[in-house]
């Protein structure tokens, strides 16, 4: 018979870094950022603000903000970027990237929330690619055609082939990191170029796939861009996590809505993450029977892309079971964390 391995009772980790998040401003900055400060050393912040953040001396101000909101005797780095517009020019680029600015977004126009000023086409923006790659600074893609003729589901893989394939051929150079990628021939895509080009992926496209969000009732909390697909396609996503390939990294894109945005007849894409977010990535690598490739994910492979050095400090779960609260309170209103059916079975020590 053979000896079956009981499970082990807890795991610890060189600390994680969030290499996408979004922490808003205002009251729901104060409400979001202490989680993601609890788990994470680090947070790449995204620009998506209204109105966004374009410019090296709003990202520095929109620091001070975050900054402010982190509890005391917590240690947390936000890393900041700006949002990509027609109007961005090569100068913009040079005075972010002096002001220590770690990354630029690009939202295609419309193609998700507070994407409006996002850009309309390419070409309008060469010279500040162009600046970005000579620069060695970093694009961050949305990678979603916004043709309301392409079916949502199909928008990712579209993106990759009229989209991202060009600009690569274009700037060849240029670093580009594939943001929350949610779809087999994304997977394929990023594992097909040698160098320059990574991909984040969130908890909630390794654990769910499109049923969770249909099937058997509307759940609005599990909305999000790009939306979650075909289980086939949260399989590959969970391979590539596991597959200890330096090319994934962990990104969450916990984007807080308040709930009567979220429950409402045209609700707001973004599943709220943050409070158990490292928890709901180990619950995906321990179904996939990689709770060893973890760390490389979480903790090493997004700092060894953006060249900062890899955390010294530990994060430990314990296997326990708990039920984390459906909806937390904020200084105007609620919000709602993505919590699996049936709570988790891990969770942070001192969390
Ligand atoms: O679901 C999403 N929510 N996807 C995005 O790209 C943006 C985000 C948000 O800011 O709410
Ligand atoms: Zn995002």
């Amino acid at each position: 018979m053979c000896a079956t391995r009981s499970p082990v009772p807890s795991i610890t980790i060189a600390q994680p870094d969030d290499w996408h998040v979004h922490l808003r401003d205002g009251a729901m900055l104060s409400a979001v950022v202490p989680y993601t400060a609890r788990q994470f050393a680090r947070a790449i912040v995204m620009p998506n603000l209204l109105p966004p953040i374009t410019t090296a001396e709003q990202a520095l101000a929109y620091r001070q903000r975050i900054l402010s909101a982190v509890p005391a005797g917590v240690a947390f780095t936000p890393l900041m970027t700006i949002y990509l517009t027609d109007r961005t020019t090569a100068a913009d680029i040079a005075r972010a990237r002096d002001a220590g600015v770690v990354a630029v977004k690009l939202y295609p126009a419309g193609a998700t929330t507070n994407s409006d000023a996002g850009v309309t086409a390419l070409h309008r923006v060469a010279p500040a690619l162009e600046a970005m790659q000579r620069l060695g600074v970093p694009l961050l893609v949305h990678g979603e055609v916004t043709d309301p003729a392409v079916d949502i589901f199909d928008r990712e893989s579209v993106f990759l082939d009229t989209v991202l394939d060009p600009l690569r051929k274009d700037f060849p150079a240029l670093r580009v990191v594939m943001e929350h990628v949610t779809t087999r021939e994304a997977v394929q895509y990023v594992q097909s170029v040698a160098q320059g080009l990574a991909a984040t992926i969130t908890a909630h496209h390794l654990l769910f796939h499109r049923n969770a969000l249909l099937a058997g009732g509307l759940r609005p909390h599990y909305y999000c861009l790009p939306i979650l697909k075909r289980a086939e396609h949260r399989d590959a996503l969970l391979a590539a996590a596991t597959g200890g390939d330096r090319r994934f990294f962990l990104g969450t894109d916990s984007a807080p809505h308040p709930i009567h945005r979220k429950e409402c007849a045209q609700g707001c894409a973004g599943c709220f993450t943050a409070p158990v977010a490292i928890e709901l990535y180990v619950t995906a690598f321990e179904a996939a029977g990689a709770l060893d490739r973890l760390e490389a994910f979480a903790s090493h492979h997004g700092a060894d892309f953006y060249g900062l050095p890899r955390n010294l400090g530990a994060l430990t779960l314990h296997r326990v079971a708990w039920e984390p609260p459906k909806r937390i309170d904020t200084a105007d209103e609620g919000l709602h964390p993505l919590i699996p059916e049936g709570g988790l079975g891990w969770r942070v020590a001192n969390g």
